[in-house]
């Protein structure tokens, strides 16, 4: 493998955090916790194994944030109370005992919600249908159901609970950071999704109003976990449920989007796409990393989307982004970073890694 990859091995400073390399575990929902949403022993080994393989960082799936709607999947982790998250500490001392940073992503499901023991209902920004059927490889079936329109007051709780759940991972659970899951058709994003945002109070209508509520969010979480923890935001265009969908306001979306996060002070921005450095709207315009970079200058740029081409990761660092995040890639690899040093080949990606997902094999463990 002749490749220059010395720049994905400089370390960075996120908010006092160094991270020793720019290789980080993307976020990948496993659903091999307890039925009541504690991370397991399969879990500890599983995500240590990244970190003994080298990895800077390490981002876990998303974790549920409410006893109300935010749980999406059955056996799905959460971080709702003082069990769920004490939980999380082998977990996380598992990561960094091998030097990596542990940033735990915050989620609600919203109206995608396929597996909620609290609920048998959902919630979205409005009763409209989510496109897209349910995930059958995380047991679901059919269409999502029609949400009820959440209220001023679920608001308010959901808000809440991402702020309890993250200062739980902190102070718990032992992690370095928080991630807000914004992204991937997920409760924030359903609002800052045009079509499935039809609110007319200051939670809809334009950009500025559907971002509202990943940045208030943001705030909330800002507020309780204090300024010198790492708290960033997770943003995409597409969604587990429409994987195309582009902002109709293009670039100035863009802008009106990851300034306010910049503004409200976000540490860093984890961007996805398919491809990461495929242009984001016009044929050759600019991607989103890019574009991230941009718009919130001073926000870390975290980048994925197929970045295990390492050709592309490489070159993602000279186009906005600062640390690549890499998802299937990982699963492959779990110790991509170290097989890069040492010039090995990386293996390719093979569905059956993910079937059946709670039953991680021996061999990958020992890897
Ligand atoms: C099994 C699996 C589970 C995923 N779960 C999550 C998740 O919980 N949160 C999230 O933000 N993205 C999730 N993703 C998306 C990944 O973080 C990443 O965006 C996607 O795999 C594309 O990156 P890659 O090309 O490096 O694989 C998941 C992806 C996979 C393959």
């Amino acid at each position: 493998m002749d490749r220059d990859t010395k720049g994905l091995f400089a370390p960075l400073d996120i908010n006092g955090r160094i991270v020793k390399n720019r290789l980080a575990v993307a976020p990948m929902t496993r659903i091999t916790a307890t039925a009541d949403g504690r991370a397991t022993e399969t879990m500890t080994r599983y995500y240590e194994r990244f970190a003994r393989g080298g990895f800077g960082t390490v981002i876990t799936e998303g974790i549920y944030t409410d006893q109300a709607f935010a749980q999406g999947y059955i056996h799905q982790p959460g971080m709702t109370d003082e069990a769920q998250a004490k939980a999380w500490r082998p977990v996380v001392n598992g990561i960094k005992a091998h030097g990596a940073v542990a940033i735990a992503q915050m989620m609600h499901a919203g109206a995608i919600s396929q597996g909620n023991r609290f609920r048998d209902s959902t919630v979205g920004p409005s009763a409209i249908q989510p496109k897209g059927n349910q995930m059958t490889f995380y047991h679901g079936k059919d269409r999502y159901a029609v949400p009820a329109a959440i209220t001023e007051e679920q608001i308010a709780d959901a808000i809440a609970g991402f702020a309890g759940s993250a200062v739980r991972a902190i102070h718990l659970a032992g992690f370095d950071g928080i991630e807000i899951h914004g992204a991937n058709g997920y409760l924030l994003d359903q609002f800052l999704t045009d079509y499935a945002n039809d609110r007319t109070d200051r939670w809809g209508g334009t950009t500025e109003n559907r971002v509202r509520l990943i940045v208030e969010a943001f705030k909330a979480v800002r507020a309780k976990v204090g300024n010198a923890v790492p708290v960033g935001v997770r943003i995409s265009q597409g969604k587990v449920n429409d994987y195309h969908h582009k902002w109709a306001g293009a670039e100035r979306d863009a802008e009106i989007i990851f300034g306010s996060l910049g503004d409200a002070g976000a540490d860093f921005i984890h961007v996805t796409e398919f491809e990461a450095w495929k242009p984001a709207f016009a044929e050759h315009g600019p991607s989103l990393m890019r574009l991230a970079k941009r718009y919130a200058p001073k926000a870390a740029i975290f980048a994925n989307g197929s970045l295990h081409n390492i050709e592309q990761a490489v070159a993602a660092l000279g186009d906005g982004a600062d640390v690549v995040t890499i998802g299937r890639g990982a699963l492959a690899n779990p110790d991509l970073p170290k097989r890069l040093l040492d010039r090995h080949a990386l293996d390719e990606f093979d569905p059956a890694i993910l079937g059946p997902i709670a039953d991680i094999k021996d061999t990958e463990l020992t890897m």
